[in-house]
């Protein structure tokens, strides 16, 4: 179940069965105000606060939170609920999938990213040995409840990072979309941009959850984006942004790199491509020496697309400054 308004996070308790052990899971940089509305609505409620950042999707953070649910004497009935990025629903969503073998998961996005792609889904997990996303598990929220007023404290590049994704969506399922972007539009249609992607990403999950063919789609820009990512250091959507800008069509490119400078985010890297494209060959998504790309020419349209690896030199190629 998904519900979306202003103010929602407050009647939490009328769409997810607060009236159990309630793990809160959150992190350091999320307005303390927010969790504790959740857990103010439980009869038995838990906060558990992770430090920000990627490095609590990790083992260590998972056990911990895992130990407090058994130290609380958390048992099947009972459920976690995560109020934050994508950080806190991506570890907290596993903890959720694994504690008893899976028990109730409620996700409250508090950051454009999540509410916008990361909440739908149902992909849960948490990094290893610096490779992202490598241990994790398909579990689906019972619900995810997105209120837009928590955006109000979100700070201007996470704001960016959330945009760039989607933009994501736009480009490769929605033109509309696209064109609120190119007329500058996003800040005063927020909701909109939320409302479209949810319905993009929900439909494209339910026609593929497994990622066995549709749902890569939603990979669009990943491929680079990840080999940036792991070489720069810089935010997920950020290098989601620098990473579609090769994969589209000569005349979309341009067009994507005013929307993206104009978002204010970076369009060129000043990184080693040689690492980058190291980084690339050592992702999930390689398969048999091809790598599998996702390339637009038109807004609102797509095409899968194996590339040689010479191939991805050269369009990583088209970022460098
Ligand atoms: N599961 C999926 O399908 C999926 C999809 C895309 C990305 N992801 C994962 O999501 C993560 C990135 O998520 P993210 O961009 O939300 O980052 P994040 O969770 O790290 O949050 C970004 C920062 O914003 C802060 N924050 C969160 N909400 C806030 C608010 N309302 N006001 C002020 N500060 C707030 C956090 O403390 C954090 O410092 C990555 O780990 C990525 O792998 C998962």
């Amino acid at each position: 179940m998904i519900g979306s308004g202003r103010g929602i996070i407050n009647e939490a308790g009328k769409y997810f069965d607060l009236d159990r052990r309630v793990m809160v899971v959150t992190d350091s940089g999320v307005p303390e105000d927010y969790a504790a509305t959740v857990v103010r609505q439980s009869s038995s409620g838990h906060l558990h606060v992770i430090p920000q950042g990627e490095g609590s999707k990790s083992f260590p953070y998972l056990e911990r939170l895992l130990s407090h649910m058994l130290e609380e004497r958390f048992d099947r009935h009972d459920c976690v609920v995560a109020v934050g990025g994508g950080v806190v629903g991506d570890l907290a969503g596993f903890a959720a999938s694994c504690y008893m073998r899976g028990i109730d998961f409620c996700n409250v996005p508090t950051t454009l990213l999540s509410q916008v792609d990361s909440s739908i889904g149902g992909k849960t997990g948490i990094d290893l040995c610096g490779n992202k996303n490598m241990v994790g598990s398909f579990y689906q929220p019972k619900a995810v409840l997105i209120d837009p007023d928590t955006l109000k404290t979100l700070p201007a590049h996470e704001m960016r990072c959330g945009y760039a994704e989607a933009v994501k969506m736009a480009l490769t399922c929605d033109s509309d979309l696209f064109k609120i972007f190119e007329e500058n539009g996003q800040d005063s249609h927020t909701d909109e941009i939320i409302t479209r992607c949810l319905a993009i990403k929900k439909g494209v999950v339910e026609k593929d959850e497994r990622e066995s063919g549709l749902r890569r789609v939603l990979n669009f820009g990943h491929t680079i984006g990840h080999g940036i990512e792991s070489v720069t250091g810089l935010r997920h959507g950020e290098c989601v942004a620098l990473g579609m800008i090769p994969m589209c069509g000569n005349d979309l490119r341009k067009r994507l790199v005013r929307v993206l400078k104009n978002l204010g985010l970076e369009t060129g890297i000043t990184c080693d491509t040689d690492a980058v494209y190291s980084a690339i060959l050592h992702d999930k998504k390689t398969d048999g020496g091809l790598i599998e790309t996702v390339r637009v020419d038109v807004p609102g349209s797509f095409r899968f697309e194996s590339v040689r690896p010479g191939e991805l030199q050269e369009l990583i190629s088209l970022i460098a400054e």
